[in-house]
């Protein structure tokens, strides 16, 4: 692409100024294809953008995932989003991620009652042990942090790349059908907003439960990057998983997990 994309006027049928007034946002940018919603809104970020500035595309060339793995991005599949979280005091790092898992299966728990997504620590929402979507979160400054998210929504196995058919999930593929970009995000604000809007110092006792309700990794075999293999035993206050290993439990902070016994399967279409 060359030069900046240029911000539309209309996302989904409205004015962009719409969405924001819908969302109780202050400022929504949306583009048809952009590199990165997350690179974008950290350029806002770094000229001053407000606490909970929205950036989407239809879709990304450039789309990231953690670990610097390339994110999927097809024009209309799914909702590629970008809100930025601003807190007056520095939160646990692995926090947001897991804040904004909780919010992401309660939204789409709201548009799909059927629907059991799971939080797979640290950014993995799953259904049915395969990827639906993930979170990537950036710090973007002292008390800034760029949260974006990709769900997949209307793809069938056949538009995954071959890599990621055996591993991937759609809305579609679940058996949700006619979500749009535009519901899911409203229901992901209004839910991201209420966790994190500001976000907490720590998970109180209630919403911890509410992970360890939702966490598909829980009593299960892992290993995780950082070198450790036992079993997760849940997700402390701070976010950090806690793994068991030789009877003590240990907390991992960073990098990602693998589960070593399989998940369960879903529709294929
Ligand atoms: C992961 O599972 O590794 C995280 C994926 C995050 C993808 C989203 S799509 C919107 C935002 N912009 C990006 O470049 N990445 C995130």
């Amino acid at each position: 692409m060359s030069g900046a994309p240029e911000a539309l006027d209309r996302w989904e049928g409205r004015p962009v100024e719409e969405w924001a007034r819908r969302w109780g946002v202050p400022h929504v940018e949306a583009y048809d294809v952009i590199p990165s919603t997350n690179d974008h809104l950290r350029v806002l970020a770094e000229s001053g953008a407000a606490h909970f500035t929205v950036v989407t595309a239809d879709s990304q060339t450039a789309g990231k995932g953690r670990g610097g793995k390339r994110w999927e991005s097809p024009s209309g599949m799914g909702l590629w989003m970008s809100f930025l979280v601003r807190s007056e005091s520095e939160v646990p790092p692995a926090l947001v991620p897991v804040l904004v898992g909780l919010a992401v299966t309660r939204a789409l728990e709201r548009l799909c009652p059927s629907l059991r997504p799971g939080i797979k620590w640290p950014n993995d929402i799953e259904v049915e042990g395969r990827k639906l979507g993930g979170i990537l979160c950036e710090r973007a400054g002292p008390g800034a942090v760029v949260v974006g998210v990709g769900l997949n929504l209307h793809q069938g196995i056949e538009d995954f790349d071959p890599g990621l058919k055996e591993r991937a999930a759609s809305m579609e593929m679940a058996g949700c059908r006619g979500v749009s970009r535009s519901k899911l995000a409203g229901e992901l604000l209004s839910a991201a907003r209420a966790l994190v809007d500001p976000p907490p110092a720590l998970l109180d006792e209630r919403l911890r439960q509410e992970v360890r309700d939702r966490d598909s990794l829980i009593g299960r075999a892992v290993r995780a990057e950082v070198g450790i293999a036992g079993r997760a035993m849940g997700i402390a206050a701070d976010g950090a998983l806690l793994v068991e290993v030789e009877g003590r439990v240990q907390k991992v902070r960073a990098g990602g997990v693998s589960a070593l016994e399989s998940g369960g399967s879903v529709r294929t279409r």
